[in-house]
């Protein structure tokens, strides 16, 4: 018999349920076809919490997940939650969570599935032989969490202003991430970064070509981000792990992810010290597909494995997963936002059932 295990779940809002319980569903039959064990406890944060409760992360929520292995998290937001001020807003259950339990380091992977070759947006000649690379995106610092506010001034009415602060530490601790990975790929760190404009940026370039030179086998180059955004689509096979910053590594997942074909495809990791780890899908809540039974669970599906592989450990059933998720890809199901002439539109549910066949099959 396996090991037991306590996940904290946070299905939060949107469709965000809908894709969470296929992730649990595919658990399950990890933990039948394996023998393990996984409890679950389900949690509110984001916008289901400030109607139930009246904030957007309970402290309830952040006590369950202090005592779990792990969090589960689908996600938050939404138009009904829109207008509310800044620091009562869904999102804030994530930023919340994010940095109370000291989750740093935020890993996004970027794969194109060959069998989705059709679903990316650049053409043949640019993509290859495909994509793989890894956004390594510092999670609770930077411009997000840096002072901000307003204040009226005499000449120019209201001014706003956001603080991108950055120590060493913080630095230092998120580019040791980044290299310790890269060791264990294609040894190859493309640091991103503002550097000709931004302080932050010229502190952020040096602390990470010190730490450079505990990793020699690992090769550096630096990138400016406007450079980085252009070079993901004009030749994105250059990458292997781009390490960033909060507010870069927001934008540049984003456009990482939709080489892949689909943003829903797109699982994280949120790692501190230790195993602990909270996983989340990359895109966000899609309040217009909730209910529909019409949103891709595989991003979701694949942060459920990143937690199995990162969390516990459990190797080879985080590949069980990816496996399955190919073998249904290869025999042509796809949900509507990868769907290609000729190939067989499935809904959510019928998605998830289909991997989880696969995960039986594959044993
Ligand atoms: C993400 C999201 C969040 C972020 C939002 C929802 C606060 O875009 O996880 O990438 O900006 O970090
Ligand atoms: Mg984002």
């Amino acid at each position: 018999m396996g090991k037991s295990y306590r996940i904290a779940v946070i299905p939060g809002d949107g469709i965000g349920p809908e894709i969470v319980s296929q992730a649990l569903r595919v658990l399950d039959r990890v933990a039948a076809t394996y023998g393990h064990d996984f409890e679950y406890k389900e949690l509110l944060a984001g916008g289901c919490a400030i109607d139930a409760t009246g904030e957007a992360l309970p402290e309830a929520t952040v006590a369950e997940c202090r005592t779990s292995d792990a969090v589960l998290l689908g996600a938050v937001g939404g138009e009904k939650w829109d207008h509310l001020p800044g620091e009562q807003r869904p999102e804030m259950a994530l930023l919340g969570l994010r940095s109370r339990l000291g989750l740093y380091a935020n890993l996004r992977p970027a794969f194109l599935f060959k069998q989705l070759c059709a679903a990316c947006p650049l053409k043949p000649e640019i993509i290859g032989e495909g994509l793989d690379l890894l956004v390594v995106r510092e999670l609770t610092g930077g411009i997000y969490f840096g002072p901000r506010g307003r204040r009226a001034t005499a000449e120019r009415g209201q001014e706003a202003f956001d603080t991108e602060v950055y120590s060493e530490a913080e630095v230092e601790r998120i580019a040791r991430v980044a290299f310790e990975i890269a060791s264990g790929r294609r040894r190859r760190v493309t640091n991103v970064d503002k550097a000709n404009v931004l302080e932050s940026s010229r502190l952020w370039r040096a602390v990470v070509t010190r730490v450079a030179a505990d990793y020699p086998e690992v090769e550096l180059n630096h990138m400016y981000v406007d450079n980085a955004a252009m070079q993901l689509v004009r030749n994105p096979q250059q990458f292997d792990v781009i390490l960033t910053t909060n507010m870069f590594g927001d934008i540049l997942s984003d456009e990482a992810s939709m080489i892949t074909g689909s943003i829903g495809m797109l699982p994280s990791a949120s790692l501190g010290q230790g195993n602990f780890g909270l996983y989340e899908p990359v895109h966000g809540s899609a309040p217009d597909l909730a209910g529909q039974d019409r949103a891709n669970p595989i991003a979701t599906v694949l942060s459920a494995a990143m937690m199995l592989r990162y969390s516990f450990g459990l190797t080879q059933e985080a590949e069980a997963i990816a496996s399955a998720v190919e073998q249904v890809l290869a025999a042509g199901y796809r949900t509507g936002d990868i769907m290609s002439p000729g190939q067989t539109l499935v809904g959510t549910g019928q998605m998830g059932q289909l991997i989880c066949e696969q995960i039986t099959k594959g044993a």
